[in-house]
């Protein structure tokens, strides 16, 4: 049985991975609003993966004896200046996430809940490859200085994006 704490805490993750989801979705509609299709793909894949953090989370609370409590999503920001403007925006996201999966951790290991931790272990190795995708892509973004055809190379190669959901 998950302790209070514990499902709490869970909880709140899992309403922060929906509002990933939500918030990459905004990027992806705000890359539609300006004719950088091949971004807003990518983003919308990656709001596909943010969905399936805040369900993993979601049937391991289940799966322990908890309650699942889904609270209001905060609306997200709508608009941006430049894609490097986005993923700025969006890497220093990831790095609060991974903040808030080490503060989890920490509470699994204070109150001595095995469990959950091995279950966070799962996040810790994916918030490892959500910071390394997100730093890559911005890394080339600064690299073209927002010179329009560098973008739209970008653009191009970011079309290829499909997200294949993990097995559970
Ligand atoms: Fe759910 Fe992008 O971390």
């Amino acid at each position: 049985m998950l302790n209070v704490k514990l499902q709490d805490a869970l909880n709140k993750q899992i309403n922060a991975e929906f509002f990933s989801a939500y918030m990459y979705l905004s990027m992806s509609a705000h890359f539609s609003a300006v004719n950088l299709n091949g971004m807003a793909g990518w983003m919308r894949e990656q709001a596909r993966e943010e969905l399936t953090h805040a369900t993993k989370m979601y049937d391991y609370v289940h799966a322990r004896g908890g309650t699942v409590t889904l609270t209001t999503i905060e609306a997200p920001q709508q608009k941006w200046n430049s894609p490097l403007d986005v993923f700025q925006h969006a890497y220093g996201h990831e790095q609060q996430v991974t903040a808030m999966i080490n503060n989890l951790v920490d509470l699994a290991i204070a109150e001595k809940d095995h469990a959950s931790h091995n279950m966070l272990q799962w996040y810790i190795s994916e918030q490892v490859e959500e910071e390394e995708t997100f730093s890559e892509v911005l890394e080339k973004i600064r690299m073209v200085n927002n010179d329009a055809s560098g973008l739209l190379m970008i653009n191009k190669e970011m079309a290829l994006r499909q997200f294949t959901p993990p097995a559970k």
